[in-house]
């Protein structure tokens, strides 16, 4: 029996509970046919996203359903329309129950703040809240499985999905995969009816698609994935994710959802993980365009590399008995992924009662809850990264503000990408948070102020383009009913008679998210325009930042008097954005992805390595130094970056001794004080240098962090221990090594910004 460290979530508990699920699995398995195993390893979803009607028999998919060829079905959440599928399933000759899946990114009925958003709070305790309040409200729905976490680092801020991650660190990114794991899942290892299975994605490096463009080629090294980009699936097998979701991409020449490399040798034997994979949504057919065989050869591969599940592709479900009788797979393949379905059903407790989780009373009193939008409100108050302040922030309640641009009267847009909360129109929007909060709302004026992009096919394409996908009659709207000259011209009015501009501009949600990579990665033309127009009049502008991904902010930053920025931030987005405009809260937000100064940087990430010629981060150019001639290498804004309306300072670090043995201990300390006017919190980052190493290594690499409150003048000596373990990495050989000598311990409020001691590793 595989046992995964840590917490232990969905692991038996005892030897006795799984030799008694093994022999309920045997003998089910006794009475099944080849077909109805293979039935098992068939996810389809069903068109009926929210409908409570009469489920419709004829659809296909239902029709494979009634015929034992499923074994869940995703995209619903509808304690009704569940209810009739599960019926359906009981109904079949093993009456085998369905497990329901769905993608539940940050948040379902209530939505936080987009992942990329989340991971800027630092704070674990409060994102492992997040994926519980999710949970209860995917239960009270009828899910059981959620499409979540996405734990892909991503390096390139032209890809769209780097919305959905935890950014560029892998040590960060798997101390948070952690959390949403067990927030999904809880601690235990009973799955109460609140908690689901999760479904780690997407595995394996989605997020380093070449150029940033979705889907692309992955080409890197296996040293480079051990040491950048493993750690966060690694880190979610230890705690016990009940399923990963196999990736698009290819790997060394394989598609991820045909890699045993990846789906085997790594995920099972190296990290501990014994659920099930589940393929990306048509990943198992894509694999042909990939141009590694028809349908059947690239099924039957997908199989032997530990595939267990074909979301979509009909190939498993379509070819398999056919390879089978080939000889191309043997029967003990398919019964290995079908045990592994079945064993997610049993540990969800389906067997027992296939309705547990679909309680047609829970959703009315569970979801979208005043609760559950006030935790999404503190949330998204941890969730905002303050880029540049020059006083003009903290906002007076009784200011004249002027409150502009497409962004800041836009409930929908609020929620950011992948979401699908019915609720979503009813988020906060920027303007009238800002009413909420402020003295008197008649000194609050508005004005839309720009198109999102002057090509008005583009801005339509982004804003309904997802609509047409699902409903191919459907008609978008017209955009650009009012001119540009004109929606500007109203808003320099209103700018002219305010203190101050509120300029809330940037990213839609379709512009993020999958699908959505970019070439440009500026402020979309007719919002520049509007901020360009606004500047001219002289007022005080802050900008807030809507983006689902780093932009380039080289304007901004120099023109524009402060820029926070929101992200997408959720259902209490307005609220959450003013209180901390107006100081009602400090910001503590700290960024988890660099921010380029122009697009020719990416990939850009602060844990890089040196070159033979390397060159100062701000330093001019130089040739034949490892630099550009029209750039320096800095980003604009660096990895762990962010400001607060107080100011810390930080002391020397100290090292409890300048030596360690490989089986010792070290406590890295340093002092932080708050010097400033504002009680705070304070996010201090530890990395490490290991100075001389027989393979290369980063400049920089993160090995810990804490979140301080501090009271405004008060101090605390933060400490981090260390030990061998924090200093590993994969050698050359793939071995897991801490290498004596010399590493540098630096400790920060940002990547850029560290002091350093001397730690010799004997
Ligand atoms: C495709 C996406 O890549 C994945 O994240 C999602 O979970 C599936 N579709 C299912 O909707």
């Amino acid at each position: 029996m595989t046992l995964a460290v840590g917490a232990l979530a969905l692991t038996m508990t005892s030897c006795q509970q799984k030799s008694e699920m093994d022999s309920f699995i045997d003998d089910l398995m006794s009475k099944m046919t080849i077909e109805e195993k293979i039935g098992q390893l068939n996810l389809h979803s069903y068109a009926g996203f929210r409908s409570a009607e009469k489920v419709n028999t004829d659809d296909e998919n239902v029709k494979q359903l009634m015929a034992g060829q499923m074994g869940g079905m995703y995209g619903i959440s509808n304690v009704n329309t569940l209810r009739q599928l599960q019926d359906l399933a009981l109904q079949t000759k093993n009456g085998i129950p369905l497990i329901f899946g769905l993608d539940i990114i940050h948040g379902h009925e209530t939505v936080f703040p987009i992942p990329l958003a989340l991971s800027t709070s630092w704070n674990m305790p409060m994102l492992e809240q997040v994926t519980r309040t999710a949970a209860i409200e995917a239960t009270a729905t009828g899910v059981n499985w959620v499409f979540s976490p996405m734990v892909d680092i991503a390096r390139d801020a032209r890809w769209g999905r780097i919305a959905e991650g935890s950014g560029e660190d892998p040590y960060l990114g798997g101390e948070i995969a952690k959390a949403y794991v067990l927030g999904y899942q809880g601690h235990d290892a009973e799955l109460d009816s609140t908690e689901v299975l999760t479904c780690v994605k997407h595995y394996a490096l989605y997020g380093a698609a070449e150029a940033g463009r979705d889907y692309n080629t992955v080409n890197l090294g296996r040293q480079e994935i051990l040491n950048g980009y493993m750690r966060p699936y690694a880190e979610a097998a230890k705690v016990g994710a009940a399923s990963y979701m196999s990736s698009f991409n290819e790997f060394e020449g394989i598609p991820a959802s045909a890699n045993k490399y990846l789906l085997t040798d790594l995920l099972r034997d190296t990290y501990g993980f014994d659920g099930f994979v589940v393929s990306d949504a048509t990943a198992v057919v894509e694999m042909v365009n990939h141009g590694i065989g028809d349908l059947q050869e690239v099924s039957a591969r997908a199989l032997q590399a530990g595939l267990d599940m074909d979301m979509n592709s009909d190939g498993f479900v379509g070819t398999l008995k056919k390879s089978l009788d080939e000889g191309r797979v043997t029967e003990a393949d398919i019964d290995k992924a079908c045990r592994r379905i079945l064993e997610a059903k049993y540990k969800l407790g389906l067997f027992e009662n296939p309705y547990k989780y679909l309680n047609p009373d829970r959703a009315a009193k569970e979801v979208f809850t005043s609760e559950s939008r006030a935790f999404a409100r503190q949330v998204a108050q941890e969730c905002q990264v303050l880029l540049k302040n020059n006083g003009v922030l903290p906002l007076k309640k009784d200011a004249r503000i002027a409150v502009v641009g497409p962004l800041a009267d836009n409930a929908t847009e609020m929620a950011g990408t992948w979401s699908m909360s019915s609720h979503a129109g009813e988020s906060v929007t920027i303007l009238q948070g800002i009413k909420d909060a402020v003295t008197n709302p008649n000194n609050v004026s508005y004005a839309e102020g720009s198109w999102f992009f002057l090509d008005g096919q583009l801005e339509s394409d982004l804003k309904y383009g997802l609509i047409g996908i699902f409903m191919p009659n459907f008609v978008p709207e017209p955009v650009h009913t009012t001119p540009q000259a004109k929606l500007i011209a109203e808003a320099v009015a209103k700018a002219r008679q305010a203190d101050v501009v509120v300029a809330c501009v940037g990213e839609n949600a379709n512009m993020n998210g999958e699908g959505s990579s970019r070439a440009d990665i500026t402020m979309p033309d007719a919002q520049m325009e509007l901020l360009k127009a606004l500047k001219a009049t002289g007022k005080p502008i802050v900008l807030v930042l809507n983006t689902g991904r780093p932009l380039i902010l080289n304007w901004e930053e120099e023109n524009m008097d402060a820029v926070l920025n929101t992200w997408s931030e959720g259902s209490e987005a307005g609220h959450a954005i003013a209180d901390v405009l107006f100081g009602d809260v400090n910001p503590s937000a700290k960024l988890t992805t660099s921010f380029p100064r122009a697009v020719g940087q990416l990939p850009l990430y602060y844990n890089h390595k040196n070159t033979g010629r390397p060159h100062g981060d701000f330093e001019k150019y130089v040739k034949f130094r490892s630099n550009y001639i029209d750039v320096i290498n800095a980003p604009l804004y660096p990895f762990g970056y962010g400001l607060s309306y107080t100011t810390y300072e930080y002391g020397d670090v100290t090292l409890s001794s300048a030596e360690m043995a490989q089986d010792g201990k070290v406590t890295a300390s340093v002092t932080v004080k708050n010097t400033g006017n504002y009680d705070g919190k304070e996010i201090v980052q530890l990395y490490i240098h290991d100075v001389v190493s027989t393979s290369t290594r980063p400049v920089k690499e993160l090995r810990g962090f804490q979140k301080i409150d501090l009271k405004a003048g008060e101090s605390k000596t933060v400490e981090f221990e260390l030990t061998a373990e924090d200093l590993k990495y994969y050698n050359h050989e793939l071995q897991y090594v801490c290498e004596p000598g010399d590493f540098e311990i630096m400790i920060g409020p940002n990547s850029r910004d560290v002091k350093m001691a001397v730690l010799t590793v004997k």
